[in-house]
């Protein structure tokens, strides 16, 4: 070892060319997640606590740290202010950066706390709705890039035109930015809005006072879930279904049942009888996009009537209509009021503004906004003004027929050349409305979906399978979940194109096996 290879320190001399030593020495791991400082901030002030760094200890020098973590030595110079003014560290003039002593956690923690293991180390002892929530963990944030083609459902378009006109509405509604509360049930000019847009375009019959502004339709789905079930509450779920409101329903301790559904979308006559609420998708099941005939749509209502339950209508993409009539919401058509009308605005806009809303009956408006309000707060007032303006000076539906006309030719682009392609041996459903199809490759059996999947992803194609959004999804039918709102109709007939011939050369076998 040789004396100019050393980073020195009083209490380590470890070897300059063997550098991950160094830090794994001293237990400093950047974790890789958010800017730089902040992880080097977190590594410190963790291997302080911890005693890998002792109190009265000297840090190595912020250049030869910068070096060896490879950062620029302001980080660590920024990181040691903020853990010197922390109390963690103290400087020394001349004589560079030690550990402070006694540290600040000693000086505030009473005695008996000083030798107790970390809370973020010790497992909690978790309620109930923390068991719930814990079965279903969300899926993780991509870590690898999308693949060049992504068939991923739930993505949208983003669209340069309306994120210039949103940007610009934002300035001008910041110019009187709202500071204080606000009305927990939404703004009242965007609840207006909502309530004769969907008056016209939805047929629903409600008021502006029936309407309740949420952050997306997910958090209607979980008020409506707390405020309506209590636990063992029966539920009856479209099977196939979302997985947003699977969840809401289980993390309130309902039990689901499961509801079939066909080409006229949910069975009603298969409802059974105990369930308190059904859960449904009528403009465009998701995920087999079936549209609930009007037979049917009447038939649930009475259904609903006769047992007193609830009907929770999410129509989350029911604007984007390619082939026939668009038929009006179950909400529009229920005279009794037990619809509860969940909408969104996460297809038609981004999923990122977070605004959706539910329509309730009259009854229960004055406790959802209590829940609202005891949740949250309300949702942020800038961007419910932005959306008001869109809705009130017609932009909102320009935007919507720009869209329907660009999805229009995605979609017909993917239906081509899978017939192009896969002939008979596709079946596709789901085909009049939303942003995604539902696609069967006859040819493969669950296990060949699973390695199609796989040798697409291979090739840069994004496949998923359904079989997720089955309440038993080992029972499910190997299909796939296509999205296509993302990619252009050429990018769509590359990709089916590439899939094609993979099915041939590479992973083709027998239905079965
Ligand atoms: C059936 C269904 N409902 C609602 C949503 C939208 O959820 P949110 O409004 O919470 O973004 C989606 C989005 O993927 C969906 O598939």
């Amino acid at each position: 070892m040789q004396n100019g290879s050393l980073i020195r320190a009083n209490f380590y001399h470890i070897p300059r060319a063997n550098l991950e030593t160094v830090t794994d020495y001293l237990g400093l791991r950047l974790d890789g997640e958010g800017a730089l400082h902040r992880q080097l901030y977190r590594a410190l002030r963790h291997a302080i606590l911890a005693g890998h760094l002792s109190e009265g200890s000297r840090l190595p020098a912020t250049r030869a740290l910068a070096r060896d973590l490879r950062l620029s030595r302001n980080t660590v110079l920024l990181v040691f202010e903020q853990l010197t003014a922390e109390g963690y560290l103290a400087g020394r003039t001349g004589s560079g950066t030690y550990v402070a002593s006694p540290l600040p956690e000693a000086m505030l923690a009473p005695e008996a706390l000083r030798d107790a293991p970390p809370a973020a180390t010790a497992e909690p002892r978790w309620s109930r709705f923390a068991h719930c929530i814990r079965r279903y963990p969300p899926a993780a944030p991509r870590s690898t890039a999308a693949p060049r083609y992504d068939f991923r459902y739930g993505a949208i378009d983003a669209e340069p035109r309306l994120l210039d006109e949103w940007r610009k509405r934002l300035g001008r509604a910041a110019q009187h930015y709202p500071v204080d509360y606000a009305d927990p049930r939404g703004d009242p000019g965007l609840r207006a809005a909502i309530a004769r847009y969907v008056s016209r375009s939805r047929g629903c019959h409600c008021t502006a006072g029936q309407i309740v502004v949420t952050s997306g339709s997910q958090q209607a789905l979980d008020l409506i879930a707390r405020l309506l079930l209590d636990a063992g509450d029966r539920v009856a779920i479209e099977n196939p279904g979302y997985l947003g409101a699977r969840n809401a329903f289980l993390n309130a301790g309902a039990e689901l049942m499961p509801a079939g559904v066909d080409t006229e979308g949910l069975i009603v006559d298969q409802l059974p009888a105990t369930a308190r609420l059904v859960y449904t998708t009528p403009s465009h099941q998701f995920p087999t996009g079936a549209v609930l005939s009007l037979r049917r749509r009447l038939a649930l209502l009475e259904w609903a009537q006769n047992r007193e339950a609830w009907i929770v209508e999410d129509d989350y993409d029911g604007e984007y209509r390619y082939e026939g009539r668009p038929v009006e919401a179950v909400q529009g058509l229920d005279r009794p009021g037990r619809t509860l009308y969940v909408g969104t605005f996460s297809k038609v806009l981004f999923p990122a503004a977070r605004l959706g809303y539910v329509i309730l009956p009259e009854s229960m408006l004055d406790t959802f906004a209590a829940a609202k309000w005891w949740t949250d707060r309300h949702t942020p007032v800038l961007e419910q003004r932005v959306l008001a303006d869109f809705l009130d000076d017609g932009e909102f539906e320009r935007h919507l027929r720009r869209m329907r006309k660009r999805y229009a030719l995605r979609r017909t682009a993917l239906i081509d050349a899978l017939r192009r392609h896969f002939g008979e041996k596709a079946e596709i459903t789901g085909t009049q409305a939303g942003l995604h199809l539902m696609v069967r490759l006859k040819d493969y059996s669950s296990g060949g979906l699973k390695r199609l999947i796989d040798a697409a992803r291979e090739k840069g194609i994004g496949l998923y399978s359904a079989a997720p959004l089955y309440l038993a999804p080992h029972e499910a039918p190997p299909c796939l979940l296509m999205g296509y709102a993302t990619l252009a109709p050429e990018e769509i007939q590359k990709a089916i194109e590439h899939l094609a011939s993979i099915r041939i050369s590479e992973t083709a076998d027998a239905a079965g096996g």
